[in-house]
């Protein structure tokens, strides 16, 4: 089957249906966007139109933000911090999937300063959460300012931080190659373990890029990952040795995972055979996460407009019919 099957990061959970539902714009309820015929095409086991019905004709509420303490921080390199956050319990669980990321920022700057950050590693019995963070503007360097012991305003869960989810999912007692680089190595993490945790043997392709080392590595040791470090980028197209790496592995995998810059996705996606399963992190702008802002917003052809916080789809349609203009 090679046609787009779009779909709702949030369908179906307790922030469903959102204030999309409101004006006519839910991403997948034909109801919700005006029509007078029900056209679900991905049913998630709950009807949105009769779950706003039930909500007296209304959106469920918007994430909150809550104070989280800040356990430990650990510098990891030049402009590379790790924060564990201690969360509640539920929030813990929530994201402890593929994709999830919360907004976070210093509690003493307003809601302007929220930053999507990746889950990296989530520990449920001790209700904590890690993330890595890499310090580039205002809004990062604003929540480095935060020490041990003091409060961060976090907001969440979300989860549509990868494309492809169902080309992960599907994925058992196979090869899986997984290409990183940078501050990529981290939203990695959770996508690799759950590969390994559904029998797949792991090849990591990793760019360190700036960085010393490899932040990462006992993760990677962890999955008992193969790893192959490699420069991604080179001239503006990717570089030879990637390209060898992909053409040796691309008929043994069952799934190409990129956690890399837009460029280089749109770059192995080209290189690679159409029929490779692919999944890769989402590199959209998001500002609140609840497809209102329409910073995440992404033209293409034909008047349509996909918003990336919550559009779930296969990344092979990312590029394809774009619009610059
Ligand atoms: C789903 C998701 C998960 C992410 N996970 C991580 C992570 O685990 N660790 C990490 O260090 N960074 C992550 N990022 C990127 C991070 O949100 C930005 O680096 C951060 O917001 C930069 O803010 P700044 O003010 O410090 O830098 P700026 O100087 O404002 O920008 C630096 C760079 O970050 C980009 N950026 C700025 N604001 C945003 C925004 N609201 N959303 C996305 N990109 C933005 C800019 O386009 C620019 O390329 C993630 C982004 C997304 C969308
Ligand atoms: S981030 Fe606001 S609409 Fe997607």
């Amino acid at each position: 089957m090679n046609y787009e099957i779009k779909d709702c990061i949030d369908a179906g959970t307790e922030y469903c249906p959102c204030s999309l539902s409101e004006t006519g714009d839910c991403i997948l309820c034909s109801h919700l966007q005006g029509k007078d015929f029900c056209d679900c095409t991905n049913w998630k086991g709950v009807c949105i139109f009769q779950e706003y019905d039930w909500n007296n004709n209304k959106a469920k509420t918007l994430r909150k933000v809550s104070l989280s303490k800040i356990i430990n921080k650990e510098i990891l390199d030049e402009n590379l911090v790790c924060f564990t956050i201690l969360c509640t319990h539920k929030l813990v669980q929530e994201l402890s999937i593929p994709g999830s990321f919360i907004f976070v920022r210093n509690p003493k700057s307003n809601g302007y300063f929220d930053s999507p950050i990746s889950i990296m590693e989530t520990l449920p019995e001790e209700n904590l959460v890690k993330i890595v963070i890499e310090l580039k503007g205002v809004k990062t360097k604003s929540i480095n300012l935060l020490e041990e012991n003091d409060n961060m305003a976090i907001k969440g869960p979300y989860w549509n931080g990868v494309l492809g989810l169902k080309n992960i999912n599907k994925c058992k007692d196979g090869i899986s190659l997984l290409i990183a680089g940078g501050i990529g190595m981290a939203p990695m993490i959770p996508v690799m373990r759950k590969l390994y945790s559904s029998g797949n043997k792991i090849v990591v392709v990793i760019d360190k890029s700036n960085y010393k080392n490899i932040y990462t590595k006992k993760y990677l040791e962890m999955c008992n990952a193969d790893i192959i470090e490699c420069t991604l980028l080179a001239n503006s197209d990717l570089s030879i040795e990637a390209k060898e790496i992909i053409k040796q592995y691309e008929n043994k995998v069952n799934l190409i995972y990129c956690s890399v810059t837009d460029i280089l996705i749109s770059k192995i996606l080209e290189f690679s055979d159409d029929n490779v399963n692919f999944a890769c992190c989402n590199n959209a702008k998001m500002c609140c996460g609840e497809g209102v802002c329409g910073a995440c917003s992404i033209r293409y052809a034909g008047h349509i407009v996909k918003k990336m916080c919550k559009v779930q789809i296969d990344p092979r349609y990312i590029f394809k019919g774009r619009r610059l203009l």
